[in-house]
């Protein structure tokens, strides 16, 4: 064997020889690199006289045209081998079962919102939504809370940056009762409402999360009375708790916006918590001063209202005890209202 053909050997075995793409591009700066053998070979022939210039060139050309090849079709087959790894990596296996999309569910909360509006939909009651960033007016003064109201105060409410067209800073709603003054302003008697939604306060423990929800509730006519209020409210808690087995009773209490005014506690006659008072609303009716805001005449209609906390009436329709598992997200908990 010549030189020139050992070279061609040496070289189609190197490049078998390299194990990947760089390995390879090494070996090929060994031949036709710059300073490569091929290369050498190609300057040295200006020393050779003119007659044997043109065989010796022919013959590292064609040398070089095989170092050439080789080093293609090692390249092509390197390719190819990633290629084919990569494809057995990734290979996905149609015999596995389908991941499946995560199917969601209600909150518990919102489970017992439905239930409320379903319910109180059925006795004609309409229902309302409104903003939960609320004004100083429709959030207290309109419900007559005088100025010194705790309820006012920076340690109970959320201000927050701005301030409505009176003046007075905006805040995130502390109740739903402003729902009645905005809903009242805006039909005519007889109004019969129910207002559901997100409420704000400053306050967190294991029965208070500062961000709740209420239900608002309101029928102003001209002829409704407390029995009204026990009548509905009756009903709607033998529904809602779906048992004909409680008992219910208004405790005297105090709301600016009613007069006079109840917490309605009940008790159930049976199940872990029979016999129990416990409460679930605020109630009354309304006060003259609200209905005269209302843009109404107290003397011509009357009526009452009521607020009771959503999570409340889940948690004692559920039997939870720690109003902040509703809001940790807690999917093992979740899941099992669904
Ligand atoms: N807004 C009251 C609260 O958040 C609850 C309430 C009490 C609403 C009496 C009423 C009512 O409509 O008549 O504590």
């Amino acid at each position: 064997m010549n030189s020139l053909e050992q070279l061609v050997t040496d070289a189609q075995a190197d490049f078998l020889a390299a194990a990947d793409a760089a390995a390879l591009e090494n070996a090929k700066a060994k031949y036709l690199g710059k300073t490569g053998q091929i290369t050498e070979l190609m300057k040295g022939m200006g020393k050779l006289p003119p007659e044997e210039k043109r065989a010796q060139g022919a013959l590292i050309n064609a040398a070089k045209v095989q170092i050439e090849n080789a080093l293609g079709a090692r390249r092509e087959a390197q390719a190819e081998a990633q290629m084919q790894a990569r494809l057995n990596f990734e290979a996905i296996d149609v015999t596995l079962p389908g991941r499946g999309r995560g199917k969601g569910g209600i909150h518990p909360v919102m489970r017992t919102w439905e239930r409320v509006e379903e319910i109180f939909r059925s006795i004609g009651f309409d229902v309302a939504d409104g903003p939960e960033i609320e004004t100083d007016w429709y959030c207290f003064t309109a419900l007559n809370s005088p100025e010194n109201h705790p309820a006012r105060s920076m340690q109970d409410t959320f201000y927050i940056d701005g301030k409505d067209s009176d003046g007075k800073p905006l805040l995130l709603r502390t109740h739903t009762s402003p729902m009645q003054v905005r809903y009242a302003r805006m039909h005519q008697p007889p109004i019969k409402v129910i207002a559901p939604g997100r409420t704000y306060r400053v306050d967190s423990d294991a029965t208070h999360s500062p961000m709740f929800h209420q239900v608002e509730g309101l029928w102003i006519a001209e002829d409704i009375s407390f029995a009204d209020l026990k009548g509905i409210y009756l009903n709607f808690v033998k529904t809602f708790f779906e048992t004909d087995d409680l008992q219910i009773r208004f405790r005297p209490s105090y709301f600016p916006f009613t007069e006079p005014s109840a917490e309605i506690d009940i008790a159930f006659g049976s199940g872990p918590l029979k016999g129990r008072w416990l409460e679930v609303s605020g109630a009354g009716q309304v006060h003259p001063t609200v209905v005269r805001n209302y843009g109404l005449d107290p003397e011509k209609y009357v009526g009452f209202a009521f607020g009771s906390g959503l999570e409340r009436l889940t948690m004692l329709r559920y039997g939870i005890n720690d109003l902040r598992l509703f809001y940790e997200g807690d999917l093992r908990f979740l899941k099992q209202f669904n």
